[in-house]
């Protein structure tokens, strides 16, 4: 990848970094970044108030009592994991899904136990799967709403398989909501609802809702049974306050950014639905089919599963110097599947699959 990065013919089909996309930031007040507020440190382990009332705002029945800051999201995930497993717990996870899991979840010594998604018209929870993952040693299932990268949001059937499963076996659940308002056709609805009927953790955070990584600021949303919030709030705020990580400037200036959050996420939609109408149009008549998709930045495209998919990718970058991600980066199996951004400018994913369809 890197060679082939240094050739001016390259075409980075993975992109996912939306600060390099050429997306338009200027909506985003940066002198609230230097406002005199930010010269003053308190040491508020949950989160600034201010800070968690305007990421409250964002649900509508929660209050700033159920929001803890992070870092980012993965710091999130790796105070649950603290809150929630001893060593060698497990927790379970929707696969295919986003890598980053598996090295959070060995970082603290808790096993990742796989609930496959089945794909029949769009994906789903397979009830009997998700049962069949349960172990003693089962201390949260994790879904992501809308999952990345097979881009669905669950549906009311998964809903009822999760929180089915979560009242029988008494399990938090972890709803990872980052890409929550990136829907093709309209939003999803949160899991962040007061009514939940387990205990519910929803994360989200500014490296997707304002497509700025770089600010490190995310939020877990806790919901559910009144007396386990107040514990599960109590024992996070131990755990932050070892930490302290979320910087005094970003939590300043999230409340004005949060209310312009859609003239950046207005640009990513037209973005992704421009890409996705340039691959269809790219795929039509050929070998290669794309999945249905609901939300995200990315697209499943099912190909001939005729070699290994991690050979396949690093042959079309060395003969056409075009990167693709391998299905089985995500967990897919390890032919017939390739997934492509829809971050980057539809010109390039245009010249990209032109290049690389004759190849496959
Ligand atoms: C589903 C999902 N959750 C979480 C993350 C990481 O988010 P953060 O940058 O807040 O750690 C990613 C990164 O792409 C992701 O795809």
């Amino acid at each position: 990848m890197h060679r082939a990065k240094q050739d001016a013919a390259f075409l980075d089909l993975t992109v996912s970094n939306p600060t390099r996309c050429g997306f338009d930031y200027s909506a985003i007040p940066l002198d609230v970044l230097a406002a005199k507020a930010s010269l003053h440190y308190d040491a508020s382990s949950l989160g600034t108030q201010s800070a968690r009332v305007a990421v409250a705002g964002m649900f509508p029945s929660l209050d700033a009592e159920q929001i803890l800051l992070t870092a980012s999201t993965s710091e999130a995930y790796g105070f649950l994991f603290k809150l929630l497993c001893e060593p060698g717990d497990a927790v379970l996870v929707p696969s295919p899904s986003y890598p980053l899991f598996d090295l959070l979840a060995r970082l603290h010594d808790v096993e990742l136990i796989k609930y496959p998604l089945v794909y029949h018209d769009g994906w789903q929870i397979d009830p009997a799967s998700l049962d069949a993952a349960v172990t003693e040693r089962t201390r949260a299932i994790v879904a992501i709403h809308p999952n990345n990268p097979t881009g669905h949001y669950c549906s009311e059937s998964d809903r009822a398989a999760l929180y089915g499963l979560a009242n029988r076996h008494r399990l938090p659940l972890i709803v990872d909501e980052v890409f929550l308002d990136y829907g093709v056709e309209g939003r999803g609805e949160t899991f962040a609802q007061a009514e939940a009927s387990a205990l519910t953790f929803v994360l989200g955070g500014l490296s997707k809702l304002l497509a700025m990584p770089q600010m490190k600021l995310a939020w877990t949303a806790v919901c559910g049974p009144a007396r386990q919030v107040h514990e599960a709030m109590h024992r996070l705020e131990i755990i932050a306050d070892t930490f302290l990580s979320v910087g005094t400037p970003v939590q300043t200036a999230v409340p004005a950014w949060l209310s312009v959050r859609h003239k950046i996420q207005v640009q990513i939609q037209q973005r992704v639905s421009a890409n996705l109408a340039a691959l269809d149009l790219c795929i039509q008549g050929t070998v290669v089919s794309r999945l249905k998709l609901e939300g995200g930045w990315c697209a499943v495209l099912r190909i001939p599963a005729v070699a290994d998919d991690v050979e396949l990718a690093i042959r079309l970058l060395e003969e056409t110097r075009v990167a693709v991600h391998p299905g089985s980066f995500y967990c897919f199996p390890s032919r017939g599947w390739l997934v492509v951004s829809l971050l980057g400018n539809p010109e390039q994913l245009t010249a990209g699959l032109q290049r690389m369809l004759p190849r496959l």
